[in-house]
């Protein structure tokens, strides 16, 4: 069976959503709680599929775990198992969470190499180099990351190359059940880099710093399950944001951390964008034209490189010439040819798109490469004249919890479409 998202474009999205969990701060929370010796309970998870897909990996593996109603109970006392399976495991980047954790639990683990959006190079170097650092033997051979603890499994000095999120969450996570003191240097400090070491000094562990780029981890201590509850998505949050901009509509987001969003809110402010915010809201309004604006995507707090597709979608329609520059991934700009086919202009070079703005797109099928350009995708049909029918609908829900439910109470017509696959390669 495949799915598509159908949209009839041209209605400014009104009225009142609230955030779902973070996708960023669940995966990488969901496999920590394998490091406790009792139970945890994880609340305010999103219902997406990459959250069934780690249930899967966990229960695999030999955890025992309900999910129900965004909470997630996982029991690891019964964990036996060191390689859960390409076919789980191939779905998501995150999968390689799994790697510190089985280490710090059983001392060896053979983790096929992480999936995920095909959106540039994804090389695991780094994690590599943390573990490393740490003592830990890493082999890669016939697309499976075999890694062993040795004696010299201990705390240590890690220099990050780069402030990469997964190098980060994976150092750290070794490093909690390596014995002894780490200091990481250069680390991410994404939001959900925070939550993830909220968590762990939820369950015992010692990690001070996260959220600046000096984490600092007293290992070796023993970790009980907790009880916690993840951040809001910062991603849905800003992609709710871009779509009530570039309808020119009036739309209030609940359950958000503005202070996640402060590079977001300096460009639609830039555009002549109207957003206010206070404790644990955002309201977004936009009328009349906007200015075109110059998007440099950044490691955090910068702009952030997944709201990068998205905010090109809404510039297609900003009359003058918008430049967007790419520094995160090498290939995230795939997506452009399918705006392309809805009447946008669009040109690439090297690693920045410039976009003129049209005076509207075109409703046309189109395809969601990877999961944020199926986000493109969904703002471009919104801002689109006629119906649009976005295929790819997989990659969109690993990420965007009940989407199309979402911008309907905003007042959007859109509905979800099922096809057999026989039927589906006639239509696009
Ligand atoms: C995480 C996010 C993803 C987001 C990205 C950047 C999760 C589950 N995913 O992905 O949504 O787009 O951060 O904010 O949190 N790199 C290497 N070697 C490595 C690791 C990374 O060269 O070992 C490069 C990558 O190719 C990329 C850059 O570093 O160019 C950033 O990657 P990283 O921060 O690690 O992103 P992810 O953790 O994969």
């Amino acid at each position: 069976m495949i799915e598509t998202l159908c949209i009839q474009g041209g209605v400014r999205l009104q009225g009142e959503v609230n955030v779902s969990g973070g996708k960023n701060a669940a995966v990488a929370i969901i496999p920590a709680a394998l490091l406790a010796s009792t139970p945890s309970t994880i609340e305010n998870l999103p219902d997406i599929d990459d959250v069934y897909c780690l249930r899967d990996m966990l229960k695999w593996l030999g955890a025992k775990v309900e999910f129900e109603n965004g909470v997630m109970h996982i029991d690891p006392r019964g964990l036996t198992k060191n390689n859960p399976p390409y076919d789980l495991v191939h779905k998501m980047r995150a999968s390689y969470y799994l790697l510190p954790v089985l280490l710090g639990r059983l001392g060896c683990a053979h983790v096929p190499m992480p999936g995920g959006c095909d959106i540039g190079n994804r090389p695991i170097d780094y994690t590599v180099k943390g573990l490393s650092s740490l003592g830990v033997n890493v082999e890669i051979t016939g697309g499976v990351i075999h890694a062993e603890t040795t004696d010299r499994f201990e705390g240590k000095e890690v220099f990050l190359d780069f402030p990469s999120v997964g190098a980060t969450i994976n150092t750290m996570l070794a490093a909690v059940c390596a014995k002894g003191n780490t200091t990481i240097h250069n680390a991410a400090k994404e939001p959900h880099i925070v939550d993830t070491a909220n968590f762990l000094s939820s369950m015992g562990a010692w990690v001070k710093g996260a959220g600046t780029d000096v984490i600092r981890i007293r290992g070796g201590r023993p970790l009980h399950g907790s009880t916690y509850a993840v951040i809001p998505d910062q991603i849905e949050t800003g992609t709710l944001m871009i779509a009530a901009a570039a309808t020119h509509g009036d739309v209030l987001i609940r359950g958000a951390i503005p202070t996640h969003m402060e590079s977001l809110t300096a460009k639609l402010l830039e555009m002549g964008v109207h957003v206010t915010d206070a404790d644990d809201w955002i309201r977004v309004r936009a009328d009349g034209a906007l200015r075109p604006l110059n998007i440099k995507t950044q490691v955090y707090p910068g702009f952030p490189t997944d709201l990068q597709q998205p905010m090109t979608a809404m510039l297609t329609t900003v009359m003058g010439a918008s430049y967007v520059t790419e520094t995160v991934f090498e290939n995230r700009f795939r997506y452009v040819d399918e705006l392309r086919r809805m009447g946008a202009n669009i040109r690439v070079l090297d690693r920045t798109a410039i976009v003129e703005g049209v005076e509207r797109l075109h409703g046309a099928r189109i395809t969601a490469t990877d999961l944020r350009a199926g986000a493109a995708m969904i703002v471009a049909a919104l801002i689109a004249e006629g119906d649009s029918e976005i295929a790819g609908m997989q990659y969109i829900l690993r990420g965007y919890e009940r989407i199309d439910e979402k911008l309907r109470m905003l007042g959007a017509c859109v509905t979800r479409k099922q096809y057999q696959d026989s039927a589906f390669a006639c239509v696009l």
